[in-house]
């Protein structure tokens, strides 16, 4: 590869996982405030999945076709933009609107922080845009307190393993709903109180006899499938987050299925604000592709989580490794809803 020319994964169009392309680009020009990272792992986030079928909103209004998909990478600095505060050779783990499955990535210095001390290079790459939502919903939106209560689903996946971490850290005490019992584990581990394995219970149920006043918060990222009960197990003033939708996906398969996904679509439930006022519960949701234009934001959540990490409180999840050039593979294994904690591709 010349000095010119990096290697991505790139789509060129919509569709299933044969779509994910191993590409050589050109290299992007370094701007004022800029920092150029050679990657050393790079985070598969579900979101990636959507972008590539051609569904996620932010990807067609930032970007569009061809697109390099890829949030958040861990990798060494190689060069900097005069000014910039960090020097060739460092460290670092950072976040991109997009183009991240790629050798190299160019981002404004503010989007990357030192790797922590004792973490690995291939762990530390999952590690931002997963903590980034679980804090997001918790801290920004929720304003968490110790002694509260959280229901999270999908606990020991990439966000729910965070989300747990987070909980944690914050003298709070956390639900965790898995959907099969090899992710009992990984949930517990990660700081659940408790561990709810759906496909052996009805979780409802098994929800209202831990929590028989309701929860604090629940983070629901299934969609129409639970929304309607994840809002009916909220306590007083208790708020329901939502930021994803990944059951009005059919399992296994790479590409839509439209009926499915329309029939999701019609049954999501229309929160009536009247009801909200009078239940005195709320209903958030947020897509995080928009903090990139709050840094204000950004560096409080970064200078909240660095402090956790460096306290021993917060660590990347357990992770599992594909080559980048085996994005399909990792995009496979994702979507086929069996995975436990973070993906990364290593270049
Ligand atoms: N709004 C935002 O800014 C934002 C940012 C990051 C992530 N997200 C959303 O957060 C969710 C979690 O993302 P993640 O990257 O951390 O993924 P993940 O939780 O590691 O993996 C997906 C998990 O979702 C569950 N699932 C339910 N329906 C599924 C389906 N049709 N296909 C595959 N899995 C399915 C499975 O767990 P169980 O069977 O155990 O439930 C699966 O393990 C996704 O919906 C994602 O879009 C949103």
């Amino acid at each position: 590869m010349s000095a010119e020319s990096r290697w991505a994964i790139r789509v060129d169009a919509p569709g299933g996982f044969e779509k994910l392309r191993w590409v050589r680009l050109p290299c992007e020009v370094l701007r004022p405030g800029e920092v150029r990272v050679r990657t050393e792992s790079i985070g598969v986030n579900f979101a990636d999945c959507v972008v590539r079928m051609g569904l996620y909103e932010s990807a067609k209004k930032y970007v569009g076709w061809p697109i390099v998909p890829g949030f958040e990478f861990c990798g060494t600095v190689i060069e900097c933009a005069p000014g910039v505060d960090l020097a060739p050779g460092q460290q670092v783990v950072g976040i991109t609107r997009f183009g991240g499955y790629a050798t190299e990535v160019v981002v404004p210095a503010e989007q990357v922080f030192e790797l922590p001390q004792g973490w690995s290079a291939r762990e530390a790459g999952g590690f931002s845009v997963t903590t980034l939502t679980a804090w997001y919903a918790l801290r920004e939106l929720c304003k968490l307190r110790a002694g509260d209560r959280v229901l999270v689903h999908s606990a020991a996946g990439g966000v729910g393993l965070a989300a747990m971490s987070i909980v944690r850290a914050c003298g709070a005490e956390a639900i965790g709903v898995v959907g099969a019992p090899h992710k009992c584990d990984a949930a517990t581990h990660a700081g659940a109180a408790h561990v709810i394995d759906r496909s052996n219970c009805d979780w409802e149920r098994a929800l209202s006899d831990l929590a028989p006043g309701g929860v604090d918060v629940v983070l629901d990222p299934n969609g129409a499938a639970t929304l309607r009960a994840s809002y009916r197990h909220l306590g007083p003033a208790g708020r329901l987050v939502i930021y994803g939708f990944h059951e009005m996906f059919s399992r296994g398969s790479g590409r839509p299925n439209w009926p499915k996904l329309i029939w999701q679509w019609l049954r999501t439930p229309r929160f009536d604000p009247l009801q909200m006022t009078n239940h005195n519960k709320g209903v958030l949701a947020f897509n995080l592709s928009y903090l990139f234009d709050r840094l204000d934001v950004l560096a409080e959540a970064l200078r909240e989580l660095q402090g956790w990490a460096e306290q021993g409180l917060l660590r990347p999840s357990p992770t599992t490794s594909f080559a980048l050039s085996d994005a399909a593979e990792a995009h496979r294994a994702l979507q086929g809803g069996a995975t436990v904690g973070k993906l990364v591709l290593v270049p």
